[in-house]
């Protein structure tokens, strides 16, 4: 099964990005990202616009992906997409796809599990050539999900704790919409925060047993603080924009790390990584290099378009995948609830 050149075409489509990619190897040749711009509008993904906005985007996107990639159909060994979890309806649009192009082309076809690909995104080739070894410790926080995970084998990972109400990102989008900012709002309070003190303000961090996280407490307590000052002033949020985001930054960055630092003392691992959405944060990334410095850790954070959805990390582990001869058949569909491992 194994090709000394394979190719691989990989399809995103589980939330509001379209992507698709073409690695060979494991190097990218492109990565191309259509974002659905319609969603600040709402203030949030609105899941029908979005799977519409799918099957606009995705033959324009792919041909795309291919024409940067100076490839054709004819030179795919392979088609991966994007399985779950995710919207059902923005899934079954991907799923549909590569399911027919695998087909007319009689070519495989590969399911890839979301929560895996943004792992494995660091199997994607680098410049340093560096990548983690088995096993690590991998902490996903996007705007869907918050996994602690060990990660034992490429496909062998086991989940040590999750988030029992919203996402990390969820959590930066949703204060930042009691903040008056756009959707999304994690990247605008990365920008601000910049400019404000973390201390200005404190925020209680949350109680949760285990490796497991919550952010909806913390949602609460913003939204109450701004409602109380806003009544003595009400220019209050505007005014302390920045100290604002750099105190939400902060208490989010420390709960994330607060259960990475227990993962680290009961896994001994030499390797630390971060990956999602929220792994573009410059506060965690910082933080997270000066935990790998202190404890003496290999720390590993994907490039920036390998953070946020993207189909490279799909073609990544569509490409790992078709090496094992994990493949799909025509029979397979979308699961909006894929877990990602034991
Ligand atoms: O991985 P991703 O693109 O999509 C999901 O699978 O959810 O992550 C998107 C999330 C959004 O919540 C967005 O606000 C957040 O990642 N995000 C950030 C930053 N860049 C993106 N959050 C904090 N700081 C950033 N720089
Ligand atoms: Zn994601």
């Amino acid at each position: 099964m194994i090709n000394k050149n394979t190719i691989v075409l990989g399809i995103e489509s589980s939330c509001d990005d379209t992507s698709a990619a073409v690695i060979q190897n494991e190097a990218i040749l492109s990565n191309v990202i259509a974002t659905q711009d319609i969603h600040k509008k709402y203030g949030g993904v609105v899941p029908e616009l979005a799977s519409r906005a799918h099957q606009q985007n995705i033959v324009p996107v792919v041909h795309a992906a291919l024409l940067e990639a100076g490839k054709t159909l004819d030179d795919l060994d392979a088609i991966a997409f994007t399985r779950g979890p995710g919207l059902m309806g923005s899934l079954v649009v991907g799923t549909a796809f590569a399911k027919a192009l695998a087909l007319s082309k009689n070519i495989p076809l590969i399911d890839v599990n979301h929560l895996q690909a943004h792992i494995l995104a660091h199997f994607i080739d680098k410049n340093d050539g560096n990548k983690p070894e088995f096993p690590f410790l991998n902490l996903t926080v996007s705007g869907g999900h918050t996994q602690l995970v060990l990660v034992k084998d490429y496909f062998e990972m086991q989940l040590l704790g999750t988030t029992i109400d919203d996402a990390a990102g969820e959590a930066f989008d949703k204060i930042g919409k009691i903040l008056g900012l756009e959707y999304p709002a994690g990247i605008l309070i990365d920008k601000l925060a910049k400019n404000g003190n973390k201390d200005a303000f404190t925020f209680a961090k949350p109680k949760v047993d285990d490796y497991n996280y919550s952010f909806s407490g913390l949602k609460t307590s913003v939204l109450y603080f701004i409602q109380k000052q806003e009544k003595l002033n009400p220019r209050f949020c505007e005014e302390n924009l920045s100290d604002l985001c750099a105190s939400v930054q902060f208490t989010i960055v420390e709960t994330l790390l607060t259960k990475v630092r227990l993962a680290i003392k009961n896994f001994p691992c030499k390797d630390l990584s971060i990956s999602g959405g929220v792994a573009a944060n410059s506060a965690l990334r910082q933080d997270i290099i000066k935990l790998g410095e202190e404890n003496n850790l290999r720390i590993h954070i994907p490039e920036q378009q390998f953070c946020t959805d993207n189909a490279a990390m799909i073609a990544i582990a569509g490409k790992l995948m078709f090496e094992r001869g994990m493949l799909a058949t025509q029979e397979i569909s979308a699961n909006a609830r894929l877990k990602i491992g034991v």
